[in-house]
């Protein structure tokens, strides 16, 4: 049996010790989590369809070149990634006033915001992940100013290349959540993006319908989550496919034909 040995578990991954120095194994379980984990269910297939499409969103960002620490998938659960230290901050980019914010500035859900937003909270769940300012993460040493600046500059470099990713499936980049890790390498240390992006991680709206095809569908006891991440997969281009691949692409929503069947 495998015994390998477990570095971290997380709400809704494990990492496992990699087959070489330097990598470890991402795991996505099939565990959706809500409000630091107050709610909780098993939705069998969640993790597959997550390692797919993180896979391919990575994939697609190293391209434009912002550094990650994906290597490649292993199998329908696991990728091998670069072992990173983990700066403790979530940073949210939001481009449509919905969740927190919403409820917090008593904003309309859906309304477009005047220009794109970064946010930063804190990783601490026994604190329940604070919001936090740029200030309190210099003062306090979560990264430094130019780490924070380099985070803040792939965020929106992030944020433009998938707002144009999914406008070009049909679906509405509402916002999202990444991590940044420090990659030491040789004599020099990078920030690259880790963790995962994916519909546990984003808000996703179908452009002609507004419907949520994301973890509010758990969130919010709306049902149906496992077939809004299929329908993410399949407009991605990386359903059923029992290989490591990265998928035939994208497939090319035109604004009158919603399902993206070919017209
Ligand atoms: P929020 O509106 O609840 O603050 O969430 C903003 C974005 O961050 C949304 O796309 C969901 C994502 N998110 C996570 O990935 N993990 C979390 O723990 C939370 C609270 C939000």
């Amino acid at each position: 049996m495998n015994r390998r040995r477990r570095i971290y578990e997380g709400k809704a991954k494990v990492l496992y010790e990699g087959p070489e120095p330097g990598t470890l194994i991402q795991h996505f379980k099939d565990d959706a989590t809500a409000f630091n984990a107050k709610k909780h269910a098993v939705i069998e297939g969640k993790g597959v369809l997550n390692n797919r499409i993180s896979e391919f969103l990575f994939e697609r960002l190293e391209e434009i070149g912002v550094p990650t620490h994906f290597i490649k998938t292993l199998n329908m659960r696991e990728q091998l990634v670069r072992e990173v230290e983990i700066i403790p901050i979530e940073v949210v980019v939001r481009n449509v006033a919905a969740g927190s914010l919403a409820t917090k500035l008593g904003l309309e859900e859906g309304m477009q915001l005047p220009r794109s937003i970064i946010e930063f909270y804190y990783k601490a769940d026994e604190l329940n992940d604070p919001m936090v300012s740029e200030e309190h993460i210099t003062a306090f040493g979560w990264a430094t100013p130019q780490e924070l600046d380099e985070m803040m500059q792939l965020a929106i470099r992030i944020n433009d290349f998938m707002v144009g990713l999914f406008l070009g499936i049909g679906i509405k980049l509402v916002d999202f959540k990444i991590e940044f890790g420090r990659h030491y390498e040789n004599d020099h240390v990078n920030i690259i993006l880790a963790d995962e992006i994916s519909p546990d991680s984003c808000r996703l709206w179908d452009t002609q319908t507004s419907d949520k095809l994301d973890k509010d569908r758990f969130r919010q006891d709306l049902g149906g989550l496992l077939e809004a991440y299929q329908e993410v997969a399949r407009r991605l281009g990386v359903l059923n496919q029992n290989r490591p691949a990265t998928g035939a692409g994208p497939v090319l929503v035109a604004s009158n034909n919603p399902t993206g069947s070919p017209s």
